[in-house]
């Protein structure tokens, strides 16, 4: 293998084989080849994905699963599994598929069975949350936990937040939970109003426990629950979840309840980890082991499927296509769940701090574009905002839809004579359809529509989408979700051949915020901070502040 991807015959077979694809369009497609519909989808786990309505032909897959080949894809995915140091620049192992593996497992990696730490850590999850669910664990004045708030920011936040919210219907033990990540102080504020200090547990979640948001809004919590409850109230009303023991310690959280994981867990692949604690307070340990479970049977399926059926692969494959070969600068996700409504946030983290970097593992300047751009919201609501532009704008938009035979809540329609859940699932197939194939001006015109408006009425097509559909919104579907997605960030990761794991570019920002907070607050003045601009604002903002 080249060193430089794009230097390969495999990549360049690719860009010899573009002009066959951009010149033909979803309807050919499906005109020359009957049987797409059915052969292009995968199985995996609970997911039926249709990847029909991309803009691929069997020989566009076949080029695709060569470059993935050419790139090692496999030897680097066995690497991973194994407990590799394939996060080069940290210099670790990278094993959030560790978490979910079964406890007779054995997995060494640097001289530790790795698999036994994550069931002691899950068993002591297990025992905690019993305990607060069954009432055996009891706040400060002796009353039952009715409010978790997980306090953490980035991957200790979005995840469980994520998770809480799609299996709000397996909350089962009168808990429920709140999610405070952001240093806007509008963030804690309103998270706590209404609580009652002495139902409610803090969990403070922070790899590092050095995150500044966390460990400020952990401070002002605890000042909200020591102010009502009294300092020793700390004890029965937080824990942290970390993988530094020293600074729990001295943030003042007794390390009996810290629930710990490693340093092979990347923030943003920690939702199975101890992270998850939130998630199992609510919904208990079993359904939680159901929801790792999920993530197994997909980690499974990635390890040993071929390349050619392998779904994380081809839909990694396939949104590489689309960003470096057809120009496609994001993709959107469109779960027609309501209660997948931060999903696309999720993905955010996961896929763009994993992939948005501009060097290789080896440090040199990569050679291609990395990283798309995921966003989105649930439908039908982005139907009704940003869908024009998906379906007649200029811009390329590949776009995943998420959808399920059973609704986690059902009403009939307005005439009583059908279901809600019906109309919602019938807007999503709708939308895939009329994206890829559209309508034509002769059509349009054939309906009676005067001339002169018939271009702004046609619906160009060929605009491609996944559809990844599920029975229901289980706890081991929605960890079978996550697990597809964190195997297509691997997937394209590797062919660009960048650090999918570390996350160096988020950390001036931080350290510069720290230094520019006491030109802010200052009571003199700040000598310039380096460019006019900044001068600028920052003296607007001291006025605006009365200094
Ligand atoms: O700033 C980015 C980041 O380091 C993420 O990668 C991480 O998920 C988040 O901050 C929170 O970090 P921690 O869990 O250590 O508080």
């Amino acid at each position: 293998m080249s060193s430089d991807i794009t230097a390969s015959s495999a990549w360049q077979k690719l860009g010899d084989h573009l002009g066959t694809i951009s010149s033909t369009h979803l309807r050919e497609l499906f005109a020359d080849d009957e049987a797409r519909g059915a052969d292009l989808t995968v199985t995996v786990g609970d997911l039926y994905i249709d990847y029909s309505k991309h803009r691929v032909n069997r020989e566009t897959l076949r080029l695709l699963t060569d470059l993935a080949r050419a790139a090692d894809v496999e030897a680097r995915r066995d690497a991973m599994f194994a407990g590799e140091h394939i996060n080069v620049s940290e210099d670790r192992a990278v094993l959030h598929t560790a978490l979910r593996l079964p406890a007779d497992a054995t997995l060494e990696v640097d001289g530790q069975n790795v698999v036994a730490d994550v069931h002691e850590v899950l068993d002591r999850m297990g025992t905690f949350t019993d305990a607060v669910r069954s009432g055996a664990w009891r706040g400060a004045t002796g009353e039952r936990i009715s409010t978790v708030v997980n306090i953490g920011i980035g991957g200790s936040d979005l995840g469980p937040a994520m998770v809480y919210q799609a299996l709000r219907h397996y909350a089962d033990a009168g808990i429920s939970a709140r999610f405070v990540s952001n240093v806007d102080p509008a963030d804690l504020v309103s998270k706590l109003a209404g609580l009652d200090p002495a139902t409610t547990l803090f969990i403070i979640a922070s790899k590092t426990f050095s995150t500044l948001e966390t460990l400020t809004n952990a401070t002002r919590a605890r000042s909200w629950l020591t102010d009502a409850l009294g300092d020793d109230a700390v004890a029965k009303h937080f824990v942290a979840v970390s993988t530094n023991a020293d600074k729990v310690s001295a943030f003042g959280i007794d390390t009996a309840n810290m629930f710990g994981f490693w340093d092979w867990v990347g923030g943003r692949y920690s939702v199975g980890s101890a992270i998850g604690l939130s998630v199992m307070t609510v919904i208990g340990k079993e359904r939680f082991a159901e929801f790792l479970a999920g993530m197994r049977a997909v980690d499974e399926h990635f390890l040993t499927e071929p390349l050619e059926s392998n779904a994380p692969v081809l839909l990694g494959l396939i949104g590489l296509w689309y960003s470096n070969f057809l120009g496609a600068e994001s993709r959107a996700v469109l779960p027609y769940s309501n209660d997948l409504a931060r999903f696309a946030a999720y993905l955010q983290q996961l896929t763009m701090e994993s992939n948005g970097k501009s060097v290789t593992a080896a440090g040199t300047p990569v050679t291609t574009s990395t990283g798309e751009i995921f966003w989105g919201e649930p439908g039908t609501n982005g139907q009704h905002a940003f869908y024009q532009l998906l379906h007649q704008g200029t811009r390329l938009i590949p776009a995943d839809f998420i959808g399920f035979a059973e609704p986690t809540d059902d009403l009939p329609t307005m005439d009583g004579s059908g279901s809600m859940h019906d109309i919602l699932m019938s807007n999503l197939f709708a939308q895939t359809k009329v994206l890829a194939f559209g309508k034509t001006a002769e059509e349009i015109a054939a309906d009676g529509t005067p001339a002169d408006v018939v271009p702004h009425k046609v619906m160009p097509g060929n605009r491609p989408s996944t559809t990844i559909l599920a029975q229901r919104l289980t706890p081991s579907v929605v960890g079978q979700l996550i697990a597809l997605y964190e195997h297509q960030v691997f997937v394209e990761g590797t062919i660009w051949g960048v650090d999918s794991f570390d996350q160096c570019g988020v950390e001036l920002g931080k350290k510069q915020a720290l230094e520019l907070e006491p030109a802010l607050t200052g009571v003199e003045a700040p000598e310039s901070l380096g460019d006019s601009s900044t001068d600028q604002l920052v003296a607007w903002y001291r006025r605006g502040r009365g200094r």
